[in-house]
């Protein structure tokens, strides 16, 4: 069955725990951490993290968007993330390697994250090791933005890859989903779906979660 990770970038920031509370019936929670580097946008960090692993039980999926994530994994891990994802394009690729290794250490699931610049290939290197494989279908930075079509392509190459390597392996995909692509997107092999604007723009959090379980 499709997951659904609403994005609480989308969220009112003033009343967090509030819209946390409005999305309890999706699967995980996604959160969305910026550094003004990797990303030209910032937004949360470790002391928020700490403070919604305090006020739910949901699964917590923390995106980090931000540059050479081997430094923070632990601190991340210890704020009480479930999983963290992690850019390929973020650091050398020994580093990344050492990143996943720390996550393992710290008891938090793997997952690796592309931009829709690098190709499903990247993958290959970690495939075997991974809880999660993250494809971005906009670029990463901000919410709001249109869905990318030409990312199903590399929907379809991930999910491929998975099939041979890691079937266990999840495959999510985050920007621009909404009820018109959520089934292109399923249709070409993802299983977790992200959304901010769609989930938090509804007058109905909980309905907008039900119409993207295709
Ligand atoms: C974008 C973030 C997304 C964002 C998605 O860089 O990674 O998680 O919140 O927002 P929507 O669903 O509005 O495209
Ligand atoms: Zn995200």
């Amino acid at each position: 069955m499709v997951k659904i990770a609403p994005s609480i970038l989308s969220a009112d920031f003033v009343n967090l725990e509030r819209d946390i509370r409005r999305v309890s019936s999706a699967d995980y929670l996604h959160v969305d951490v910026m550094d003004g580097a990797f990303v030209p946008n910032i937004t949360i960090g470790i002391p928020v993290v700490q403070s919604i692993r305090k006020c739910t039980d949901m699964f917590l999926d923390v995106h980090l968007m931000i540059d050479k994530p081997v430094r923070y994994i632990e601190a991340f891990a210890k704020a009480g993330a479930d999983l963290l994802s992690i850019h390929l394009e973020a650091d050398h690729p020994t580093r990344i390697a050492q990143a996943l290794d720390i996550m393992g250490k710290c008891g938090v699931k793997k997952a690796v994250a592309l931009r829709p610049i690098t190709s499903a290939n990247a993958i290959l290197p970690y495939i075997e090791d991974l809880d999660l494989i993250l494809v971005m279908t906009v670029e990463p930075g901000f919410g709001g933005q249109a869905f990318m079509e030409s990312q199903l392509d590399t929907i379809r190459q991930v999910r491929a890859l998975i099939e041979k390597y890691n079937p266990a392996c999840e495959l999510e995909v985050d920007g621009g989903i909404a009820p018109k692509t959520a089934p292109l997107v399923v249709a070409a092999g993802a299983n977790v779906l992200v959304a901010g604007s769609a989930v938090y723009g509804a007058a109905d959090p909980a309905a907008a979660i039900a119409a993207l379980r295709v």
